[in-house]
């Protein structure tokens, strides 16, 4: 009991003698960094971070997944020079570059690498990036060059077996080595996209068979319905393919229904509407 009570007064005393040191304690703990931003809407002035380039190309073939840049510049100031934030001009660029604000000590280089999804792009896509510090914003040009793959060229020993596979198994395409060329990644891809990799391969080949018709003149009346119907079952004894995971092939539903409204809207109807 005796002991208790002393001990606690002792840590009393203790805690008033050594009071003035706990004090400074928390005067010399490491500041947080709280960066001037007043600049970083400002035009960065010349002079402040070399950059290795401030618009760059690249070429890449219609179909690629991404396209990828890497900018690199010297803070060439005596001072530290902090980069504030990196604002892509679309939602399909993604930036990479240590956690903001990020301090460039003098003298010392940095890199920032970017990103564009190219999903659905076709010819020459230009992209920006604002890269703003506390002295300053800097715009940053992305241009990508997309070229269309090279047409595939069959002899025709390979569209004869081709088409052979086919009347013995019209879900052929799907398999195999004829998949390689056919079925090219169709996962996530809807609508025109998909259209492309997946159907304009047969039916709007210059040199296609003459069995494949062409699906802007067709003779029947159309709809949304009409159209995820063929793609959904093909047709049982001839070359087109059902395209439904249900029925074998490589399409979900949405996909499907993507693909029905696509064409629905950009082939209307060339025939009148049945009981008309
Ligand atoms: C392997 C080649 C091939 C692929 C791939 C293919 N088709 Fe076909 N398609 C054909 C052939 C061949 C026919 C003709 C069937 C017949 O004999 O009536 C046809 C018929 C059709 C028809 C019926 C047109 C009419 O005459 O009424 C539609 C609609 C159609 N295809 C849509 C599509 C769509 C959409 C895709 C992509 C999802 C696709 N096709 C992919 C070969 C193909
Ligand atoms: C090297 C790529 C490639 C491979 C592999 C390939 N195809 Fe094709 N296929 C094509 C192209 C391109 C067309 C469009 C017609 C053309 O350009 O000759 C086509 C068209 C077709 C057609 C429509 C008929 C026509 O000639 O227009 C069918 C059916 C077909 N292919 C089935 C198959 C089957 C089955 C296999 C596997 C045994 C296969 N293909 C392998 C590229 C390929």
């Amino acid at each position: 009991m005796y002991r208790t009570i002393f001990a606690v007064a002792a840590i009393f005393t203790a805690g008033i003698m050594f009071a003035p040191a706990q004090n400074s304690n928390t005067v010399t703990s490491a500041p947080v960094l709280v960066p001037d931003t007043t600049h970083q809407n400002d035009p960065l002035p010349d002079g402040v971070l070399a950059f290795d380039a401030t618009l760059k190309s690249v070429d890449a073939t219609e179909g690629d997944d991404f396209a990828r840049f890497t900018f690199s510049f010297t803070n060439v100031t005596p001072n530290i020079v902090t980069v504030l934030n990196v604002h892509p001009s679309c939602g399909c660029t993604t930036a990479e570059l240590p956690p903001v604000p990020w301090q460039l000590i003098p003298g010392t280089n940095g890199q920032m690498k970017l990103t564009v999804n190219l999903a659905g792009k076709t010819g020459t896509v230009f992209k920006t990036v604002d890269f703003s510090t506390d002295k300053g914003k800097k715009q940053l040009m992305l241009r990508i060059n997309l070229t269309p793959p090279p047409a595939i060229v069959m002899t025709e020993e390979q569209k004869a077996a081709g088409i052979a596979a086919s009347k013995l198994d019209r879900q052929a395409v799907f398999k195999g080595d004829c998949a390689s060329c056919h079925v090219k990644k169709v996962e996530g891809k809807f609508g025109q996209e998909l259209f492309k990799s997946t159907c304009a391969i047969c039916h709007e080949a210059a040199n296609r068979a003459t069995m494949v018709p062409d699906l802007a003149n067709l003779k029947v009346p159309t709809t949304e319905a009409f159209w995820r119907t063929w793609i959904t079952y093909g047709k049982p004894g001839s070359l087109m393919p059902s395209f439904a995971k249900s029925e074998g092939g490589p399409l979900d539903d949405i996909q499907i229904a993507s693909l029905a409204q696509y064409l629905n809207t950009i082939h209307p109807s060339q025939a009148p509407p049945v009981g008309n």
